[in-house]
């Protein structure tokens, strides 16, 4: 019994390290960018994007699917809007965040290719780019922001049905007998290392 405290204990604190890191590191470049992009909008006397959790979950599938592409010429927001390539995945990534087209489609999807996300240089990518059109528009309200490795994604949401992200209610059941999936597969975890 003891020994079973002292794993979870140890277990615990090795996870919950290992996620603040995590979460710590990838944060930083997305506040930045964030800042950066309201501070651009201020400076056109537009409202401030708000945080949108759905944009953001999306962003970070979008980011993990370019990841393994190299920054070039053609990558990034040297890209027009759109011809990036489509990925056959999309459906499946709007679904793992529990979104659907119905309300994603006025959004925009933004990505940027910049060798180790150095901040100035990813704020000017989208500021100082075609992207900036998009960024100074008022019909967006809302904003997500993903990185992995070199990618980071923009993903913006307006305040109209088409385009709010909203939570897509006809798979919440299945989100939660994910959860559930997951807790069982923590629970079995712990009574394996007995
Ligand atoms: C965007 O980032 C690239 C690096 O990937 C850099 O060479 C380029 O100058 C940046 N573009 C702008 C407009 O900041
Ligand atoms: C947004 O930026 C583009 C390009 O810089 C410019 O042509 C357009 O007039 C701007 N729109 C607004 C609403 O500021
Ligand atoms: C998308 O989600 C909305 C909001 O929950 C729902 O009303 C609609 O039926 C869904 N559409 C599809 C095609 O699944």
């Amino acid at each position: 019994m003891a020994c079973l405290q002292r794993c979870l204990f140890l277990s615990l604190l090795l996870h919950s390290i290992l996620l603040n890191n995590y979460t710590v590191k990838c944060d930083d470049e997305e506040e930045t960018l964030l800042k950066g992009i309201n501070s651009y909008r201020a400076s056109l006397k537009l409202a401030a994007l708000t945080k949108n959790d759905k944009a953001e979950c999306l962003a970070e599938q979008m980011a993990d699917q370019f990841k393994d592409q190299p920054c070039t010429n053609t990558t990034g927001s040297n890209t027009v809007p759109g011809t990036e390539p489509q990925f056959s995945t999309y459906p499946k990534l709007l679904a793992k965040c529990h979104l659907n087209v119905t309300t994603t489609q006025e959004g925009a999807i933004l990505p940027a290719c910049v060798p180790k996300l150095d901040p100035s240089l990813v704020l000017s990518n989208f500021t100082k780019s075609q992207y900036s059109d998009y960024l100074n528009d008022t019909k967006y309200t809302g904003a997500g922001i993903g990185s992995e490795d070199n990618w980071i994604v923009v993903v913006l949401t307006t305040n109209t049905p088409k385009g709010s992200f909203m939570e897509d209610n006809s798979v919440g059941g299945l989100a939660k007998v994910g959860l559930i999936c997951q807790w069982l597969l923590l629970a079995m975890n712990f009574l394996f290392m007995l």
